[in-house]
């Protein structure tokens, strides 16, 4: 049975805590960046202000994840040298949050004894509650089993002016065999149209040109609402509806899933003047015998035939996917299939991960059939090497071309450039001079590495 939740507002209590200075440290996915941005806006209607590093803040909120590596090592580690950080000013607050926390509440809890508030992931919009209690009374653990507040339009702190994430569905109904999600995230639960619309439409007049939506398994939005007597406001009337959002310039999204890819909803980022076009379709592997051991839904020949289809009806695509190597039982055999269907398909980029056992779910038990650490790391070593050279080679298609740049911020590297992306998400460097955060500008691109563009206005 699916928890009925009702969409409900944060408690935002009065400021108590102006002038101390926050730092959020996140590991893992966009989900758990967006709830970092969340927390720091719930911290700064708290009075916070945010600090430059971890070392000069009074409040330490550590998001934590678990979908890869053993984050559990790494974060008890990291639980380690918090203890002196606490251990320099008494005043000072250690919070922990995220998946981890959420899959691991009384570990956390035993072995870093010093944290002073553990939350979990569907409760997120306490966390000042929380910390006041925990000054009142001592450390404290919150990890529900059940959501209990959607994200709501609680004050978050964006990483990007220009640029934001608006969660659309939470949690995924699905069961990967390697992945923890669904054990920490819960079931998929969809966000209403009308607070999703809302949310954009305030985003935009704070100052967003271009949003992305978040959920596990985006295409299927909306299959677990019911509005209007209508049981299925689809993906494709959602995007259909931001789309007219005045003023809002692009919308991108993250993650569909293969298997619920309809010609409908590709044939709405084709027609939508705001959405990219661009479409991110994690393949995990190429082998049939994997992707069934994997519970994927769908086989290389039905995954290929989604990618073509998504290459003839959406003009100029940009595509993107992600592989995991070494999935328990992956031959090389199997590994071959995974290379054809990378040759073939001539993605844009390939995220990489070599499979990493998560306790719980039915991989971890696969144990007799894993695969040594040095086959796994020849396979990557191999798709990385075959992959770099495929998105050089698509990343030139876009010299000589023009295309609009969303200029998001500085280069990392040198302040004399500025950054941003093209409508198919690629990463794009331009002079600093004549531009400035947030412009929409039309440019020519005149270079290519295997990562990122160069781009002069025109
Ligand atoms: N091991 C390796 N990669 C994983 N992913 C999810 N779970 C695991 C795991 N146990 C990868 C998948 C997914 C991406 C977000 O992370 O490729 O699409
Ligand atoms: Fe994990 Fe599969 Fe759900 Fe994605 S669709 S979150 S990989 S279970």
């Amino acid at each position: 049975m699916k928890t009925t939740v009702e969409l409900s507002k944060p408690v935002l209590a009065v400021p108590s805590r102006q002038g101390l200075t926050y730092y959020v440290k996140t590991f893992g996915c966009q989900m758990n960046e967006h709830d970092s941005e969340r927390i720091a806006g719930l911290f700064e209607h708290d009075g916070m202000i945010k600090a430059e590093s971890l070392d000069v803040s009074d409040v330490l909120f550590v998001n934590t994840c678990t979908i890869r590596e053993n984050a559990d090592d790494k974060l008890y580690g990291t639980l380690g040298h918090l203890k002196k950080w606490k251990e320099e000013k008494t005043s000072r607050k250690l919070l922990v949050g995220g998946c981890a926390a959420q899959k691991d509440k009384e570990l956390v809890r035993s072995r870093a004894p010093w944290v002073d508030v553990v939350i979990g992931t569907h409760n997120l919009t306490n966390i000042i509650n929380l910390l006041n209690q925990s000054e009142d009374w001592g450390p404290i653990t919150e990890v529900l089993e059940e959501i209990e507040s959607l994200p709501t339009d609680a004050p978050s702190a964006r990483e990007s002016e220009v640029s934001a994430w608006l969660t659309i569905q939470i949690g995924c109904d699905n069961s990967c065999t390697f992945c923890i999600v669904p054990s920490v995230r819960g079931p998929e639960i969809s966000r209403r149209p009308s607070d999703i619309v809302n949310e954009a439409t305030s985003m935009v007049e704070s100052g967003v040109k271009e949003i992305t939506l978040l959920g596990q398994n985006v295409n299927s939005y909306g299959r677990d609402l019911k509005i209007d007597g209508r049981s299925k406001p689809y993906f494709t009337e959602l995007l259909t509806k931001l789309n007219d959002v005045e003023n809002l310039q692009r919308i991108r999204f993250t993650s569909p899933h293969p298997k619920d890819f309809k010609l409908v909803t590709l044939e709405a980022v084709q027609n939508l003047s705001k959405v990219t076009n661009q479409i991110h379709m994690p393949l995990q592997s190429g082998s049939n015998n994997i992707l069934r051991k994997m519970q994927r839904g769908y086989t290389q020949e039905k995954y290929l035939e989604k990618l073509q289809l998504a290459k003839d009806t959406i003009k100029n695509v940009s595509l993107t996917t992600d592989i995991i190597v070494g999935f328990p039982g992956e031959t090389d055999d199997d590994f071959k299939e995974t290379m054809y269907v990378i040759e073939k398909g001539q993605f844009d980029a390939v995220y990489m991960f070599k499979f990493s056992p998560r306790p719980g779910t039915k991989a971890a038990d696969y144990e007799d059939q894993f695969v040594i650490k040095e086959q796994i790391d020849t396979r990557f070593m191999e798709l990385k090497k075959v992959q770099t050279d495929i998105s050089h080679v698509r990343l030139q298609r876009f010299i000589g071309t023009k295309q609009s740049l969303l200029v998001e911020k500085y280069s990392k590297k040198s302040k004399e450039f500025m950054t941003g992306k093209i409508d198919g998400g690629q990463t794009t460097h331009i002079s600093a001079n004549n531009v400035k955060i947030g412009d929409f500008v039309d440019v020519e691109i005149t270079e290519a590495t295997p990562f990122a563009l160069k781009a002069i206005l025109v």
